[in-house]
């Protein structure tokens, strides 16, 4: 090695030791007759001071160096004169007096610095994703990250089950994204497909009697990047045999209940993790991922405003939508513009409107609310007598202030859902140390589709249905419910499975309904049918997103920041410049042609 230690590992115990150290110079300070130089490895960063007087050699040469040059230097362990120690650095006690210097190489001025936290645009960093990683915040999450997979392997291999790799040139494995094709060069004009999931590989071991595996797996969804959402992603996945629902989601807990009590002992849990039907979540909280850190839980009153002079109200119910909202703590003196803001806000997530009641005063009784008291929009249409009912099932009291959104059910809930997290995040609500984790369950299997004119799976198609319910398919998909869960964390999707479907006259029929014709069928899903013929075993598994997991684990709020190599917002890798174009002879040779747009 170039080195006798790492940078950040020298403390007071190596007083007076002789010691070789090398890595990038962090900063260089010019004191006239001292130089020091903050020297910077993965380990951390060690004051180096170069003195004329006791290495005029090495003195001379530290006179030259600059940011980022990549240095080797010997010296002694001296501890810092009285004054002069660092509490912001773990080595700000000691520091090495240099004796001998070599510069291993030099360095170009970075684009950005790499010694200080400033806003760089996302597109140069990850241009110069390398210079980025060698920030030590880059370094954490990537240490973190190993840690949490590590855990997750040594866990589950102290369970017995298989680490296994699946392949990633496979045919379509359907998770509700576009495939990413690769043309095939021994067969013209066909593609394989990389995989969404190993969904179908890790059923096929289940059949092929391995009972229980796992895979650090790479998965592939063509589809728009979103804050947490990348198009190459990371998944613990996990399969298991002779199982039933209550088994997955007491494994899931106790996985990810260890894994945060072993590597971040000062997060707050709560266990057992809350469970909640689809259903139930989509009632109180609008959405099947609620922030459990906070309540503002939702109501529907349109009973309550069926008849409404409100036009708004009324003409939507009539229509068969809904009119449903929550109730905000003491925030009846939100000014007009802060108001009108949260209008402008919902309207970009999909509603055509917000209506607010703010129930003014410092506190009373809602049976004595007086018509001065109520200040909305809509005022003059609603009667007291209303508004009292809206907010006792909003939970409103006087001081509070109420928004309701009407609308259908599926739009009005995906702003209700974002109107509750923005609000939990203007009253800080969400306590930052806690780690809400929770199981959403009883999916329905299948929802409509009006675009296909067809059934669509909730999750995937491979999903069973509740027991005795099979018969359902035939009557009523609308009604059937699958063995299936998520885990959710903090408002983010961390983790999804089920128990399958393994028997093949349910698969066949789940796929009818979703509209494939027999051929298509037995062309895209054959594999899987024809295993299920053969003895397939009862199972059930899940899949857990690393990035995602890292997210609430860290508090980082862009995904890309826990990947090494991450491509930007629109799909492109600015380091590799990818995608790139194929050479004319590349293109030959997989019969491809591109055509100009
Ligand atoms: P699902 O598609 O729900 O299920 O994915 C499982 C988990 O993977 C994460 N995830 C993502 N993370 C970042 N970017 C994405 N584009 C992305 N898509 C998914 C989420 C999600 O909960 N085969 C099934 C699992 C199973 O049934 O066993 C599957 O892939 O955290």
């Amino acid at each position: 090695m170039l080195k006798t230690k790492g940078c950040g590992e020298i403390n007071n115990s190596h007083i007076g030791n002789n010691e070789t150290l090398a890595g990038w110079v962090h900063r260089r300070r010019d004191h006239g007759n001292l130089i020091f130089v903050d020297l910077r490895d993965r380990s951390g960063i060690i004051q180096v001071v170069f003195n004329p007087d006791l290495s005029p050699q090495s003195h001379k040469i530290s006179q030259q160096l600059r940011n980022e040059w990549v240095i080797q230097v010997t010296g002694t362990v001296n501890p810092r004169p009285d004054g002069t120690q660092n509490a912001d650095l773990t080595t700000g006690t000691v520091e090495l007096v240099s004796e001998q210097i070599k510069v291993l190489n030099t360095s170009k001025t970075p684009p950005f610095y790499i010694n200080e936290d400033s806003e760089i645009d996302e597109f140069i960093r990850l241009k110069y994703r390398y210079l980025d990683l060698r920030k030590q915040n880059m370094k954490k999450i990537l240490s973190i990250r190993h840690q949490v997979v590590k855990f997750m392997r040594d866990f589950l291999d102290q369970r017995e089950f298989l680490d296994v790799e699946t392949p990633i040139l496979i045919k379509s494995t359907p998770e509700g994204a576009r495939d990413y094709l690769v043309p095939s060069r021994l067969y013209p004009g066909k593609f394989y497909a990389l995989p969404q999931s190993p969904q179908q590989l890790k059923q096929l071991l289940m059949v092929g009697g391995i009972e229980k595996y796992f895979q650090i797996a790479r998965c592939f969804r063509d589809e728009d990047p979103r804050a947490d959402r990348v198009v190459e992603l990371t998944q613990l996945d996990v399969e298991m045999s002779f199982v039933d629902e209550e088994d997955i989601l007491a494994l899931i807990e106790e996985l990810y209940s260890s894994l945060v009590k072993t590597l971040f002992p000062n997060k707050k849990l709560m266990t057992p993790f809350p469970r909640m039907s689809y259903k139930d979540a989509m009632d109180t909280y609008s959405t099947d991922k609620p922030d459990l850190r906070f309540e503002l839980k939702m109501s529907d009153v349109s009973k309550s405003v069926t008849n409404s002079e409100f036009k708004v109200f009324s003409s939507t119910i009539a229509k068969g939508g809904i009119v449903k909202g929550f109730s905000a703590p003491r925030c009846a003196g939100y000014p007009r513009r802060q108001l009108d803001d949260l209008v402008e806000f919902v309207k970009t997530k999909g509603a055509n409107g917000l209506i607010w009641i703010a129930l003014a005063g410092e506190s009373g009784d809602l049976d004595n609310l007086t018509v001065e008291q109520i200040k909305s929009p809509a005022s003059k249409f609603l009667s007291v007598e209303t508004v009292k009912n809206i907010a006792a099932s909003t939970g409103g009291g006087i001081g509070d202030l109420i928004f309701l959104i009407a609308g259908d059910d599926k739009s009005t809930n995906l702003a209700l859902e974002a109107l509750r997290n923005e609000m939990g995040r203007r009253l800080d609500l969400a306590d930052p140390d806690m780690l809400a984790f929770a199981f959403v369950t009883d999916f329905p299997l299948l929802e409509w589709e009006d675009d296909s004119n067809s059934w669509t799976a909730m999750h995937h198609p491979f999903s069973s249905p509740k027991d005795g319910t099979e018969h359902m398919l035939n009557t009523s998909p609308e009604s059937v419910i699958a063995k299936q869960y998520d885990l959710v964390c903090n408002g983010v999707e961390t983790a999804g499975g089920s128990i399958r479907i393994h028997q093949r006259n349910i698969q066949e029929k789940v796929f009818e309904l979703m509209g494939h014709s027999k051929e298509g069928i037995q062309e895209q899903f054959g594999q899987l049918l024809d295993a299920l013929e053969y003895g397939a075993p009862p199972h059930g598994g899940f899949a857990g997103g690393i990035e995602r997991l890292l997210m609430v684990l860290t508090g980082i709020n862009n995904i890309r920041d826990v990947i090494a190599f991450p491509k930007t917002q629109t799909g492109v890798d600015p380091l590799f410049q990818a995608p790139g174009i194929a050479s004319e002879g590349q293109l030959k040779e997989l019969h491809l042609k591109t055509t100009e747009e």
